[in-house]
């Protein structure tokens, strides 16, 4: 179950979502951080931001919506605070970074430059909870280049880094490759969807920041289609998948559509046991299919009939035969 990332390798691919596990504390009374691939922690920007104004989550049909406003206490705490925490406790850790400008990440990269404890950097451009769209980064080619050739240059070499991009774009392909052209190590497919809900009684926005982003199951068919379109047109880049991930059969359809690795988010909120549970789901998932190992199945939706049939142990190759 050895996850490759490029130059990261995880003893396994899942990995929690950010945002949705803060720092890991909270899952830790429901199961060790360290049996996980890497924790993958709430975005943290320079300086400590309070976020938008409640109510800041709403049920949805099969999903939630989340208005947060990237809240978090700054830079300086989370390392001598959540870092220092995931540290003691053997997680590995993946830092998801946002920033209100360009420079603002840069700053928060060359922070965690050098920090044994990092594995790899998330680069948040498409939170959906900004004062504009314009802060959208990901939204835009030359914005989203812009910020993670900043980021690029100032991280360390030796740890990854991942842009984590939003669906809602007409051509996700194309703010890949301007990633991938700036130094992007690899992408986190999808962020959430901007979204609504309007309360019927109240007949105003359920949510204090009247918008907000779409999780869970509901946008696992696009996220999946995401991480088809990047994994086919940027092969040699590694994809981490989430979006509505809820169990082992979920994950693996990510890792066909080429995810190297997985995040579970959403599926917290109900089952804090998720993560643990999705690996060993997935794991078994695999083996059923007679998968030598995990990367032995990543992008194998992307081969044709036959080409895929080989790749499964012999039996399971007759089966698709006949
Ligand atoms: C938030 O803090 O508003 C959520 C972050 C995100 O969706 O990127």
């Amino acid at each position: 179950m050895t996850a490759r990332l490029g130059s990261l390798t995880l003893p396994n691919p899942v990995l929690t979502a950010s945002g949705c596990a803060a720092a890991g504390r909270e899952l830790h009374q429901f199961f060790d951080v360290a049996q996980l691939g890497a924790v993958v922690t709430k975005s943290i920007m320079r300086e400590p931001r309070s976020g938008r104004p409640t109510p800041r989550m709403a049920e949805t049909p099969s999903g939630m919506l989340n208005s947060i406003g990237l809240q978090g206490p700054g830079i300086e705490s989370f390392i001598a605070n959540d870092l220092a925490w995931l540290v003691a406790h053997d997680a590995r850790t993946v830092v998801s970074i946002a920033g209100s400008h360009t420079d603002d990440f840069a700053e928060v990269a060359r922070m965690l430059a050098g920090h044994p404890a990092v594995a790899a950097l998330e680069v948040n451009i498409s939170c959906p909870n900004v004062e504009s769209r314009g802060q959208v980064f990901a939204c835009d080619a030359i914005a989203s280049s812009r910020v993670i050739g900043g980021v690029r240059r100032a991280a360390d070499p030796a740890q990854p880094v991942f842009a984590k991009l939003t669906p809602d774009v007409t051509d996700i392909v194309l703010i890949a490759r301007a990633c991938a052209d700036a130094g992007a190590d690899g992408f986190s497919l999808i962020n959430t969807l901007l979204g609504m809900v309007i309360d019927t009684d109240t007949l105003a926005p359920a949510l204090g920041g009247v918008t907000g982003g779409l999780s869970g199951p509901a946008i696992r068919p696009v996220a999946v289609r995401c991480v088809w379109q990047v994994h086919r047109a940027l092969p040699h880049l590694p994809i981490i998948g989430m979006g509505g991930i809820r169990s082992g059969l979920d994950a693996l359809q990510f890792v066909l559509a080429g995810a190297a690795a997985v995040s579970v988010g959403t599926a917290v909120f109900g089952d804090p046991t998720a993560p643990v549970r999705v690996l060993d789901e997935l794991t078994a998932a695999l083996a059923e299919r007679g998968f030598a190992s995990l990367a032995d199945a990543v992008g194998i939706a992307h081969l044709d009939g036959p080409a895929r049939a080989l790749r499964l142990e012999p039996a399971a190759a007759e089966a698709a035969a006949s």
